[in-house]
């Protein structure tokens, strides 16, 4: 992407799948440069360090945080690491873009958010989906009043998805719940950010089915919004095929977005919006975020009912018990 300002310069802390992907999407924005990395797993930074030509190897985060030439840190870690790594960048006088989710509840994101305002900087959530063009195209469809007052939203997210490659996906405490963290994450923001809602009420339930998860892997979520619409949103790690896939039921249209095909519909006039760059849109924000003062779509303040929303199914699906806990059957 051209650009004609100083690029910015930006610390990496987390070197895994997502440190790779937003690497090359750093490396594709002419406003952008990778200045430092940083991961325990030294094998892992070293690959990106080798990958990417100029960058540094940083052998600790204080050590990418003491770098004066370092403006802004991109945090690709896991769940529980996302508010102290925050928190330090922010101390530390750094812009951040933190990978979803913000944090492993509303709190905490609510604490991070303050704390950005406070020290003057800008914070940023990779809710890659709100640059998703079918997302993005709904949500002004939907702003400028061209399906009437939205009814219902049925979202089904369905993969197959027999384990995490990540050790720990597994585990609670790192990951907060792979579904609800990792996964609805996702699809929570995507349909608040489509509606420009605000929850009213939230049931939930889910089962518990491949043991590799340690956690629920099939998940039904209803929203009742403040505007009157309900939601419902399914989600399953065990479903072949993959996809994700919308129907948006207003008073004078309905729109159907489906990712597989990447189709946008309002009634039976349907348009193929083709492959996005989310990813370096997403870099594309940051970057004017931090050059030029821009407000961004995912601003941290803008991603804090989805947070609160994940924490209102949590809670649902802890009383009276955990979930349903299936007999294990074999999805290997
Ligand atoms: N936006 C998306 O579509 C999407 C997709 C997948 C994952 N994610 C998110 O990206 C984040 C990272 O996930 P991933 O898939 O890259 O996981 P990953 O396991 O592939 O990478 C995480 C990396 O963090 C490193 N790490 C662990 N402790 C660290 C520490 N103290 N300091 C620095 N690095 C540390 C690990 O060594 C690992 O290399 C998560 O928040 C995840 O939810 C987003």
């Amino acid at each position: 992407m051209l650009w004609s300002r100083k690029p910015v310069s930006i610390g990496l802390i987390g070197c895994g799948a997502m440190g790779e992907i937003h690497a090359h999407a750093i490396a594709r924005h002419g406003g952008a440069r990778l200045r430092c990395v940083f991961d325990p797993d030294r094998a892992r930074a070293a690959d990106l360090v080798r990958k990417h030509h100029g960058v540094r190897l940083a052998e600790s985060l204080e050590n990418v945080l003491a770098d004066r030439d370092v403006e802004a840190v991109l945090i690709a870690t896991p769940h529980n690491l996302h508010k102290p790594q925050t928190l330090a960048a922010l101390q530390a006088g750094k812009h951040v873009l933190v990978e979803k989710p913000t944090a492993l509840n509303h709190a905490d994101a609510c604490e991070m958010t303050e704390a950005a305002r406070r020290y003057g900087l800008r914070l940023l959530v990779g809710q890659v989906m709100r640059f998703w063009p079918n997302v993005a195209r709904a949500r002004e469809a939907i702003a400028a009043g061209r399906i009437g007052e939205v009814r219902q939203v049925i979202r089904r997210r369905m993969m197959r998805q027999k384990d995490a490659g990540r050790a720990w996906a597994y585990d609670r405490k790192q990951a907060g719940g792979w579904i609800i963290q990792g996964n609805a994450c996702h699809e929570v923001d995507a349909v608040l950010y489509m509606l420009d809602g605000q929850v009213a009420r939230v049931e939930a339930l889910a089962t518990r089915n491949n043991p590799k998860w340690n956690d629920i892997d099939e998940l039904a979520v209803l929203l009742a919004l403040e505007s009157g619409a309900i939601c419902s949103l399914s989600q399953s790690l065990n479903c072949w095929p993959d996809g994700i896939d919308t129907v948006i039921i207003g008073t004078d249209a309905t729109i159907t977005l489906s990712e597989v095909r990447r189709g946008f519909a309002i009634d039976t006039d349907t348009t193929i919006l083709g492959a996005s760059d989310g990813f370096g849109e997403q870099i594309h924000d940051f970057v004017a975020a931090v050059r030029e003062g821009t407000p961004s779509r995912i601003d941290a303040g803008n991603i804090l009912e989805t947070m609160r929303t994940l924490d209102r199914i949590s809670e649902q699906l802890a009383e009276p018990e955990p979930c349903t806990q299936r007999a294990v059957h074999a999805l290997a």
